[in-house]
């Protein structure tokens, strides 16, 4: 199975990018929606939320037409021209070559196991009782009419997962920051995270920030926050304002993670994704000492693997694996094609109530170049970072999606409301669900 979609897509059918961007574009409109909702909440604004917000405004003064140089990248850059990229690295070479051989393991594989049915212990939370529920992620509140999809639970070959306790992940996190830092797969991971904790502080001892390019949860009596940072190409980009993203046009700038780094330097735990902003296509590098403008253009592998490599280099000179602990989430599959699971049909993850059981099963969603790349990489940071193995586990759970069950904020035509599966949203996943299960993880390895 694996090999089979080893050679063929490196880039995903037009069809696919064309629906992907409707998705990401609604979630323009859930976000929206998310900084209303939580602006009423907010009783304590923040001085970095004021501080973004200030910037923001700041900017916003300054940007009319401008054009990418060495300044600030945002969602008005452009650039100047565009040559193909000539293949340099920006590894910093010293650390690449430790690759230190250490022989860890007879300890189990988390990863690797089974979905089981317990409607016993699982959902470990009611979507309803959530107040940090997102109406992208609430397919049972947008009436999804099974709900076995909560039922299902993560079992290990060969050993158990720690069992989820709220009060003593608390006690893990007292007096640390704990960071999402991704796009809006690893915002429901977090946005899991909150509803799996927050039950157990009072109303009055918990607040959220409004949105901003970082929105933190504190629980004030554990001294401790769960934030997320948007951020979801890693690197400095164009798509950095978590509201109004750019998808026609991606720039990075591939030799700084500055913008967003400031933030991790005081982070205890952090946790990074990033996938999914890569698979639509070329994207474009502007390098920091580019004067002129001129964008190189590179394949979207090539230039995640630049992203990666100043990620890493930024960990391997900053981060103290005894004070800072650093996750990475592998790809997070999609379900765009049920031909793929079942031979002959032609829809997606819509009207799909169980998971896969064929052992192994693998998309053509996940890129395997692309694991491999990230898999080098974490690999000569291995003392430094852990990786969060999700893919497997995931690709088998084409019943966890929203498909049509989630608020749309554009209307939908007499055609597409003809055809649920045309507008089904195959790449989220419904809370409660799969994200729980990435975060009870999370938990066993901290
Ligand atoms: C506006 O941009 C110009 C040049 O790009 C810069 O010199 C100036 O300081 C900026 N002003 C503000 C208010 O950001
Ligand atoms: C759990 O599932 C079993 C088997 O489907 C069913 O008989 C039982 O009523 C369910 N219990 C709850 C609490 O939903
Ligand atoms: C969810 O809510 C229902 C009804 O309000 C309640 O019976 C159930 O115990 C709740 N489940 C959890 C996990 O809190
Ligand atoms: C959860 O953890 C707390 C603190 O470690 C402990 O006191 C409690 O008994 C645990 N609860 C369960 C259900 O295991
Ligand atoms: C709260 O946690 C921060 C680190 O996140 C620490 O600097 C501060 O001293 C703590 N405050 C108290 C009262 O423990
Ligand atoms: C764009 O290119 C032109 C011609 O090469 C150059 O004169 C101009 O300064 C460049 N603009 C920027 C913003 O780099
Ligand atoms: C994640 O697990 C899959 C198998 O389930 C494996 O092929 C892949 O190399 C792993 N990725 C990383 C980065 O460890």
């Amino acid at each position: 199975m694996i090999q089979r979609w080893h050679k063929k897509k490196t880039q995903l059918p037009l069809i696919a990018i064309l629906f992907f961007l409707f998705i990401l574009c609604s979630i323009f409109y859930n976000e929206r929606r998310f900084q209303q909702i939580h602006h009423k909440e907010n009783r304590k604004p923040n001085d970095i939320a004021t501080r973004n917000h200030l910037k923001k405004t700041f900017s916003s003064l300054n940007r009319t037409g401008s054009k990418a140089s060495a300044g600030i990248l945002d969602r008005f850059s452009t650039c100047n021209s565009t040559v193909k990229y000539d293949g340099r690295s920006n590894l910093n070479a010293p650390w690449l070559q430790s690759d230190e051989q250490e022989n860890t393991k007879d300890s189990c594989n988390v990863f690797s196991g089974r979905w089981v049915f317990d409607n016993i212990s699982v959902p470990l939370y009611n979507e309803s009782d959530c107040p940090y529920m997102s109406d992208q992620l609430a397919c049972h509140k947008h009436g999804r009419p099974d709900l076995m999809y909560q039922n299902w639970r993560w079992q290990p070959h060969g050993c158990d997962l720690k069992r989820w306790n709220a009060t003593e992940m608390w006690d893990k996190l007292r007096g640390k920051r704990l960071m999402f830092v991704g796009d809006s797969l690893n915002r429901g991971q977090w946005i899991s995270m909150l509803c799996l904790l927050e039950s157990v502080i009072p109303a009055n001892k918990k607040s959220i920030t409004p949105n901003a390019p970082l929105t933190i949860f504190r629980a004030e009596e554990y001294n401790a926050t769960v934030e997320f940072q948007w951020a979801p190409l890693i690197v400095e980009s164009n798509s950095d304002d978590p509201v109004n993203h750019r998808l026609d046009e991606r720039i990075i700038r591939p030799d700084s993670v500055l913008r967003h780094a400031s933030e991790w330097d005081h982070v205890d735990i952090l946790v990074f994704n990033s996938y999914l902003w890569w698979r639509q296509g070329p994207v474009k590098l502007l390098w920091s000492n580019e004067k002129n403008g001129v964008c190189e253009e590179a394949e979207s592998l090539d230039a995640m693997e630049l992203a990666m490599s100043e990620w890493a280099n930024w960990i391997e000179s900053n981060v103290d694996p005894s004070k800072k602990k650093v996750f990475f989430v592998t790809m997070s599959p999609t379900h765009l094609w049920s031909r793929e699971w079942e031979p002959g049909t032609e829809g997606n993850c819509y009207n799909e109530k169980t998971p896969i059981e064929d052992e192994g099963y693998w998309g053509s969603g996940s890129d395997l170049p692309t694991m491999r790349m990230v898999g080098n990489i974490v690999n000569k940071l291995r003392s430094k970072v852990s990786v969060i193995n999700i893919t497997q586990m995931s690709e088998y759970r084409k019943d966890g999606h929203p498909s049509i069950y989630r608020k749309f904020w554009e209307s939908r035509s007499p055609e597409q409301l003809a055809n649920p599966s045309s507008y089904s949203d195959c790449i989220h996943w419904c809370l409660p669900g799969v994200p729980d299960v990435w975060n009870q993880l999370l938990f066993h390895l901290l």
